[in-house]
């Protein structure tokens, strides 16, 4: 694959909701969230939201602080900058925040016929924990449950990131 090299990664504010509402917006497989869901984001504890810049916000990473355990709820990289290892890095960021900040392992749910999400994340050792029946609606589908156990901190995170 070929990879990125000039992107950045840092916590999104609300000056990037129209980013985030549009990056949604293209992407059927997203976790297609409404407007006052992105709103929250900014308001609630635990949620950490950060975004990768090349020129401009290319993608979005949302997680949840649950203490030992983190949540990713939702990613997305705009179709054109795809497969360029913008998804990795934000999943990567994240993994490292979480682990930062104590957690013992990140979860996340996706749709079974998702192949590029379930692929990236098995390329980033998580490994298959689970499936919720007809977790999803329109189309209809189960979810896998996918989790990844993390090491003690070790790096540095993102700076200024958590707590959005
Ligand atoms: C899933 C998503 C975030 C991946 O982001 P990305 O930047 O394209 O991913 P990367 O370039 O970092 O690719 C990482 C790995 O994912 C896998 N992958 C990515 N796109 C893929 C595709 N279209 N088909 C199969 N595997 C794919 C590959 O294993 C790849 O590693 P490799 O190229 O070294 O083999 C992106 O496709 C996306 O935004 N999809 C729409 C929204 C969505 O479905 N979000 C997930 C909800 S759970």
């Amino acid at each position: 694959m070929k990879r990125e090299t000039g992107s950045r990664v840092r916590p999104a504010t609300p000056a990037d909701l129209p980013a985030l509402l549009a990056l949604d917006r293209g992407a059927p497989t997203a976790a297609r969230w409404s407007e006052a869901d992105y709103r929250r984001l900014f308001a609630e504890a635990g949620r950490v939201a950060l975004v990768i810049e090349d020129g401009s916000v290319q993608g979005f990473i949302v997680g949840r602080d649950l203490g030992p355990e983190w949540e990713i709820e939702n990613i997305v990289i705009a179709s054109a900058a795809q497969g360029r290892g913008l998804g990795t890095r934000l999943v990567q960021e994240l993994l490292k925040l979480a682990q930062t900040q104590g957690a013992q392992a990140v979860f996340l749910e996706v749709r079974e016929s998702n192949r590029a999400a379930r692929a990236l994340y098995a390329t980033l050792g998580f490994v298959e924990s689970g499936r919720r029946k007809s977790y999803y609606r329109n189309p209809d589908e189960d979810a896998l449950v996918y989790k990844k156990s993390l090491p003690r901190a070790l790096g540095k995170a993102v700076e200024g990131a958590g707590g959005v």
